[in-house]
């Protein structure tokens, strides 16, 4: 007999909430494949966990004995998709999230994606975000997936991607009217490398110290995707830029807008570098850093180069001790050994609404504070498994694209 007392305890309440959850996901997942009876298209599928090398197939997927592209339901609207753009986290999700999870049935990787709107769901064009320009049939648009739907194996390297239409925003015309000259730059752009540059350069913190008179700015990790659009905006907004990267990509971001450039690989120790170096202590200490690397030694050095009302940016978390190093860099007085210097990790919740604001930044209107979106390289989508090789060594410069299909309009 179970007494009262099972149903009170935290493990078992744990378990049957688990339980309920992933029966949730399962039937919420097979509703989803349901209402998608997709003609067959190619995707990429993460067929076990571990390295791209051999966590990913190219698969045709979907229903051969469908013939039409599926009507999207709600405000969801059906994508043609020309690029994807790949991210880092795309390599934690391949690895980490067990394949055999019921609601990540047949997982496509990819986070961000450009293309061809070719349906709308009866809501969709009544979508408040869009008001200003309702979406249509045609647009050109371009954004970030949520975690939730790249979690749940909702990628986007695939030829044909159903997404809510509040997560996008249309393609800036500044970078042309094809999908070849416009895919690329609006991916990376308008995805989740432009969406987290917006959230780290706009938040309070950044502002202040932007509207100071000539602020100083370092950039750690400045040559990648985020580094890069944070070298442009920095730049635009009045800052003496110095940015941290090799040698090789030096020129690189000079040309972005960096004013110095620190090459890390000369310096045994780059915290104990920056902490004694004259040009960077005192009053040449540094009003912001956007730290692109999640360089926690850094961090706790960080007095000796960033003054007192400084702030500290960083946009990597060390996987599952993120928490701990986050609370202990906020909320450990400097008594008991913590870093006397504001912090803050940022987490990017994407969403149309910042896409287009990223837009913004590069069409020029008012005042451009982002000249390019850098692209490192464009595979076509058979070598997505060689773009990810690339992305795994860390060394790109700016973002890493897939060409995924022809675009139509284009030929
Ligand atoms: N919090 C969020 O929501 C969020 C969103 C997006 C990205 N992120 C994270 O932010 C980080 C950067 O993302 P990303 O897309 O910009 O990465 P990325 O493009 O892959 O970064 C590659 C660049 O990192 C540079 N680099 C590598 N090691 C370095 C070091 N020790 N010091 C300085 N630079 C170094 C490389 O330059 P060299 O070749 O010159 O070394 C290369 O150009 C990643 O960890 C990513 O997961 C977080």
């Amino acid at each position: 007999m179970l007494d009262s007392s099972f149903f009170t305890d935290p493990a078992i309440l744990s378990l049957l909430s688990a339980s309920v959850v992933l029966l949730a996901a399962q039937f919420y997942t097979a509703s989803v494949f349901k209402r998608q009876p997709f003609p067959k298209m190619k995707s990429w599928v993460v067929v076990k966990n571990g390295a791209p090398s051999v966590a990913l197939a190219l698969k045709d997927v979907g229903a051969d004995t469908t013939k039409s592209l599926p009507q999207p339901k709600g405000a969801d609207i059906l994508i043609r998709v020309s690029h994807a753009a790949l991210n880092p986290a795309d390599l934690m999700f391949m690895g980490y999230i067990p394949t055999w999870l019921p609601f990540r049935f047949r997982p496509v990787p990819g986070i961000d994606f450009a293309g061809e709107v070719v349906a709308l769901g009866p809501q969709a064009g009544a979508v408040a975000s869009h008001a200003a320009e309702p979406l249509t049939v045609g647009a050109r648009v371009a954004g970030c997936l949520s975690v939730s739907l790249v979690a749940t194996g909702h990628g986007s390297l695939v030829e044909y991607l159903t997404v809510p239409a509040e997560l996008v925003a249309r393609q800036p015309k500044v970078f042309g009217n094809s999908s070849a000259e416009a895919g690329p730059a609006s991916a990376g752009l308008l995805g989740c490398a432009g969406q987290t540059a917006h959230l780290a350069a706009t938040d309070p913190c950044a502002e202040a110290a932007f509207a100071l008179s000539e602020p100083r700015v370092l950039i750690n990790g400045a040559s990648g995707a985020v580094g890069s659009l944070l070298v442009q905006i920095s730049k635009a907004r009045g800052a003496r830029v110095v940015g941290v990267c090799s040698a090789k990509n030096s020129e690189f971001i000079r040309r972005l807008g960096a004013d110095e450039v620190i090459d890390y690989t000369q310096h045994a120790s780059l915290p104990t570098y920056l902490a004694s170096a004259p040009a960077y202590t005192g009053a040449n200490s540094f009003d912001l850093v956007f730290d692109c690397m999640g360089d926690q030694d850094l961090f706790v050095k960080s007095p000796a180069f960033l003054t007192p009302q400084g702030a500290w940016l960083s946009i990597v978390g060390k996987g599952i001790l993120a928490p701990f190093i986050s609370a202990r860099n906020t909320m450990v007085p400097a008594v008991l050994g913590g870093t006397p210097r504001k912090y803050k990790l940022m987490g990017l919740s994407p969403s149309g609404e910042q896409a287009r604001a990223v837009a913004k930044w590069a069409t020029g209107d008012e005042r451009a504070l982002v000249k390019e979106m850098p692209i490192d390289s464009v595979y076509p989508m058979a070598e997505v498994k060689e773009a990810y090789e690339k992305q795994a060594t860390k060394r790109a410069r700016g973002k890493i694209i897939i060409k995924v299909q022809e675009d139509k309009l284009d030929s």
